[in-house]
């Protein structure tokens, strides 16, 4: 059975590094297993009183691809030591209806990048608590934090380092057989 991974990036740059390193798990996945990029830069603010019936188109795609997937793969930037508003914003409208949304019981992996030394630490830690909020269940080791993205990507947002490739390569494979454990005692 092929895993179908829903990939959002908490940045909507370009050139994002955080993208980068999406598009770098797209082929760096185990063969049963897919990663579809979506974009979140189209979803509003969050307003409760556009949050009615389905919602605004934007935030109905969002919740059809999370419900659609068979887990996500979250890759953070930190911003001021925490998760980007347009991330939580997201997370916040695919999180209702509180206790039955999309994102309840649905597998959720994290993984960051940052030109800093500290790889997005406090910013992961800060995304999966707000994910237990939603009750997501995150995937919980091991945990990938790109630090010093200078050296590790080119200047086309390849991931060039081989440390970082075989690292991702090993989470991937991991957290595939966590899903797959997962599915087996569901
Ligand atoms: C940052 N950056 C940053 N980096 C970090 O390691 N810790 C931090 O607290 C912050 N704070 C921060 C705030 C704001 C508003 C911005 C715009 C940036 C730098 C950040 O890691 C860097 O810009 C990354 O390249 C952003 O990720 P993307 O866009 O490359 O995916």
């Amino acid at each position: 059975m092929t895993n179908k991974i829903l990939g959002i990036s908490g940045s909507l740059r370009k050139a994002s590094l955080n993208t980068a390193a999406l598009r770098a798990a797209k082929g760096l996945c185990p063969a049963n297993m897919e990663i579809h990029i979506s974009s979140i830069a189209d979803v509003p603010l969050y307003n409760g009183d556009l949050d009615e019936g389905s919602g605004p188109a934007p935030v109905q795609a969002l919740r059809q691809q999370v419900s659609d997937a068979d887990g996500l793969l979250i890759a953070t930037p930190e911003y001021n030591f925490s998760v980007p508003g347009v991330l939580k914003n997201a997370i916040d409208w695919a999180s209702r209806p509180a206790f039955k949304s999309v994102l309840a019981g649905k597998p959720v992996a994290v993984i960051g990048v940052s030109p800093s030394g500290v790889g997005t630490a406090r910013a992961q830690h800060e995304l999966r608590d707000v994910l237990f909020g939603t009750m997501s269940e995150v995937f919980p080791h091991p945990e990938v934090l790109i630090g010093n993205a200078s050296s590790r990507f080119d200047a086309e947002g390849q991931l060039t380092d081989e440390a970082t490739r075989d690292f991702l390569t090993k989470m991937l494979a991991r957290y595939g057989d966590w899903l797959r454990a997962r599915a087996m005692t569901a």
